[in-house]
């Protein structure tokens, strides 16, 4: 089985996400980390162990950075609520779950300790994986792959052309993208293509009690009725590592904007190759909308609760 370590700032399209990779047959998640994003580190962390009892899995989890690298944090309170993962009456969290270790260190003992290679899957702001790549660059022997939801082909969600997650911390995505690892950008433009209606949450509501949890906190994610579709980005990431046939893919070159004065944080993503620089990326460019509908829908369906 393939093994994914989920690097998470819950965030209610980061619970789907999660949702989606722990229940699936195909692959194993060994480790769970936080990271500030959507709400302190602090509430993302305690919405993963908060998580975690309600799926009936217990997957250690590591804190990781509580700022991004050079940058003061910024909130996404106005879309997650003030918890994070407002609209359902969750679980006490298992703080067992919760390793003595940093982020960076379980991620990096996890990765060694490995017998095959890793795969990342960075759903918030990419500190913590800068921090891995910064601090142990050896680590990156074992790594398969970063698949990695943030920045976009078109425009932004808090710039003009910045997507959240790297905007936050467009240091570290920076250095992400300058590791020369594999890298697949799972970037705004795939929300568009792929929207989930009132109708798709009520088939979630009915499946079972993580789909019931899944219908409540995504009718408080953004408009909050469902009647606008919904786009559920960090589980496009998912749906690319668990069933990449759903996306057109290409290589491509991008750079991660540090220093613009409009666009910090903004992936430029050279698709027409005008710079003619060796890409740098996978950048997942297309998804077939029904596809993703249905396969995100019927593997919530079809989940097993032990
Ligand atoms: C990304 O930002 C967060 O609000 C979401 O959880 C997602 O990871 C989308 O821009
Ligand atoms: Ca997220």
């Amino acid at each position: 089985k393939r093994k994914v370590i989920i690097d998470t700032d819950p965030g209610i399209d980061d619970a789907a996400a999660m949702a989606i990779m722990l229940f699936s047959e195909q692959v194993e998640v060994p480790l769970i980390t936080t990271v500030t994003g959507n709400v302190s580190l602090d509430k993302t962390t305690y919405n993963a162990l908060r998580l975690l009892p309600l799926f009936g899995k217990e997957v250690p989890v590591a804190k990781g950075a509580d700022h991004p690298l050079l940058r003061e944090p910024v909130d996404a309170s106005d879309v997650h609520g003030e918890t994070g993962m407002d609209g359902y009456d969750f679980p006490e969290p298992n703080e067992d779950l919760l390793l003595n270790e940093t982020a960076v260190e379980a991620m990096y003992r996890v990765i060694m300790e490995s017998d095959e290679p890793i795969t990342l899957m960075p759903i918030g702001p990419m500190t913590n994986v800068a921090l891995l790549l910064r601090e142990h660059p050896d680590v990156k022997e074992n790594i398969q792959e970063i698949v990695s939801m943030g920045g976009s082909t078109s425009r932004g969600n808090i710039g003009i052309y910045s997507e959240f997650n790297y905007h936050v911390d467009p240091e570290a995505a920076k250095i992400v993208y300058e590791s020369g690892l594999p890298i697949t950008m799972a970037g705004l433009n795939i929300g568009d293509k792929a929207l989930l209606y009132i109708e798709d949450l009520e088939k979630l509501q009915k499946a079972n009690p993580v789909g019931d949890m899944l219908y409540h906190i995504f009718l408080r994610y953004r408009s909050g009725d469902g009647k606008v579709g919904l786009r559920i980005y960090d589980a496009y990431a998912a749906g690319y590592i668990l069933n990449p046939e759903m996306y057109t893919t290409q290589k491509t070159f991008v750079g991660i904007e540090t220093k613009g004065e409009f666009t910090s944080g903004a992936s430029a993503a050279d698709l027409g190759n005008s710079l003619g620089r060796t890409h740098n990326a996978n950048v997942l460019v297309d998804v077939d909308g029904e596809g993703f509908k249905e396969w995100f829908v019927n593997s919530i369906k079809n989940l097993i609760l032990n």
